[in-house]
């Protein structure tokens, strides 16, 4: 992956994980070691990434909100993910930089779907709707048993979100819901043991995207 074979078309990188996986802070790290390799980086999150979406956010994560029902909570994250995929991603991917995004299909996949428990299919086709079908090249999902995580997470004293507060056999059957799709994709999601120290991690994640990026041939058009 060189300034040369960047094309018109960028690359779409995902990082997905539980609570305190450290995708957000091995996110950055990437961005970093991209940027000093000299490629044009963009680095955003869901949900999130435009004002709109931002305030979707602040709603989907506060605690002191009226219960959301799993459907409205599915709902609001299309929404943001809509806006974001139409006015950050896309148009950055078009300009031929790498897209590194903290959290996108997959997570509903594994909150909406394995956690609360909503259809599968009926969210896999929410979601081709809100996206136009747009899919990460590659998705490097941080896996830390539960207990870790959720210690890791309480352990920064950060205020708690509404989805951090869930019991922990909610996030137990989140990081299921993540196996199961590292299964079905094993090409595109890949397995990172977040247990390791975040030096190590973060190497790992740089020779990952490396290697995957200069061996693989780039794909120039999806199938709608
Ligand atoms: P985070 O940025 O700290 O990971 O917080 C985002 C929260 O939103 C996290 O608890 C997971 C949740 N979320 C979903 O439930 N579904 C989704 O599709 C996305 C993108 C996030």
């Amino acid at each position: 992956m060189g300034r040369t074979s960047r094309k018109s078309t960028g690359i779409f990188i995902t990082l997905e994980g539980g609570e305190g996986s450290g995708k957000t802070t091995q996110a950055r790290r990437l961005c970093e070691r991209l940027t000093a390799r000299g490629l044009d980086v963009l680095h955003t999150r869901e949900p999130g990434g435009t004002l709109l979406a931002e305030r979707l956010r602040s709603i989907l994560l506060d605690h002191s909100m009226e219960t959301i029902a799993p459907e409205t909570e599915a709902y609001l994250i299309f929404a943001a993910r809509r806006q974001h995929v139409d006015h950050v991603i896309k148009p950055a991917l078009a300009r031929g930089l790498v897209v590194v995004c903290d959290r996108f299909s997959d997570s509903t996949m594994a909150y909406q779907g394995y956690g609360r428990g909503l259809d599968l299919r009926v969210l896999r086709t929410m979601n081709n709707w809100a996206t136009g079908r747009l899919a990460p090249r590659l998705t490097l999902l941080f896996d830390v048993p539960v207990s870790v995580g959720l210690r890791r997470r309480r352990s920064r004293g950060t205020t708690q979100n509404r989805l951090d507060r869930e019991t922990e056999q909610f996030h137990r059957k989140v990081r299921a819901g993540f196996h199961a799709l590292a299964r079905r994709e094993p090409r595109r999601i890949m397995v990172i043991d977040s247990t390791q120290p975040l030096e190590s991690v973060a190497q790992t994640v740089e020779e990952l995207v490396m290697t995957r990026f200069t061996t693989y041939p780039r794909r120039t058009s999806r199938r709608r």
